[in-house]
């Protein structure tokens, strides 16, 4: 199926680093099922998206709910008739040294970042195999390649996701079904926004590129990953970090 014929879910599609993903996918031609939690920014999008957001589809979803993910990818594959591209983008942290760490902060960030994109896996996959293709693209990070003091939680998520992009790769290789993952660095995003000066500064400092990188960066390579451009590359990690991890 050609790249303006497919229809792509993005979790977290509502700012940030999925909103500009969803943008990316729009300019393909892709119709894109945008899920986030939030139903006062998906109201936004289409106005942030302007007249390229014609194909988008908002819907509420809290993706830490097996089956309110597994209903919206049945809804979704009835609606379209086929599932081409999922995006597992949503995530969180909730940072804090490891000594001090409460349960419910490891729980929840392992449920929304990591366990979610398991739900959402295996919904889809339903789908494409049956239809011998798709692209899966996992958002890890480079803390879940290189750990980072006060994420234990974070970290291990987004090394769970390597984990799972991999597995997903190797499973589903034969039924022409992709899976691989995007390492970010330090993107400016809400998400990122909040940290201190300092620490902003000290992240800074470890970037070869001189630069935070901007959620546009990230879209770009995730586009390539969801696109039949990269047709013959599955279970790989890409990094856009402006250099850090080599
Ligand atoms: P963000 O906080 O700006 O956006 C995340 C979106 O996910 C929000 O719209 C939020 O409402 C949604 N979301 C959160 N929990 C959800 C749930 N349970 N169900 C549905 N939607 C939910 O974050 P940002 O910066 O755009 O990050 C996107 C992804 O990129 C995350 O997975 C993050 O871990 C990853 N990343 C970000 C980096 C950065 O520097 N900003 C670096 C490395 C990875």
């Amino acid at each position: 199926m050609a790249d303006n014929e497919k229809i792509a879910i993005v979790t977290g599609a509502a700012r940030g680093i999925g909103l500009e993903i969803t943008r990316e996918l729009l300019a393909l031609g892709m119709t894109v099922v945008a899920v986030d939690l939030r139903d006062d920014l998906l109201g936004q999008m289409g106005g942030k998206l302007g007249s390229s957001g014609a194909k988008l589809d908002p819907r509420k979803l809290d993706v830490t709910s097996s089956e309110g993910f597994t209903a919206l990818v049945d809804e979704v594959a009835t609606k379209y008739g086929h599932v081409d591209v999922l995006v597992n983008n949503a995530g969180i942290t909730r940072d804090g040294l490891l000594m001090r760490m409460e349960d419910a902060d490891w729980d929840l960030v392992l449920k929304v970042n990591l366990t979610s994109a398991f739900y959402g896996t295996r919904a889809v996959s339903k789908y494409m195999v049956r239809q011998r293709g798709g692209s899966i693209v996992n958002m890890s990070s480079y803390s879940g390649l290189e750990g980072n003091r006060g994420q234990a939680n974070y970290a291990t998520s987004k090394a769970g996701l390597l984990g799972l992009t991999k597995t997903t790769a190797k499973e589903l290789a034969s039924k022409n079904v992709r899976c691989n993952a995007v390492c970010p660095g330090f993107i400016q995003t809400e998400m990122t926004d909040v940290l201190p000066q300092p620490a902003k500064d000290m992240a800074l400092e470890q970037i070869p590129l001189k630069r935070f990188g901007q959620p546009a960066d990230i879209a770009k390579a995730v586009a390539f990953l969801a696109s039949d451009a990269s047709g013959y590359i599955t279970g790989q990690t890409l990094s856009v970090d402006g250099g850090m991890h080599t």
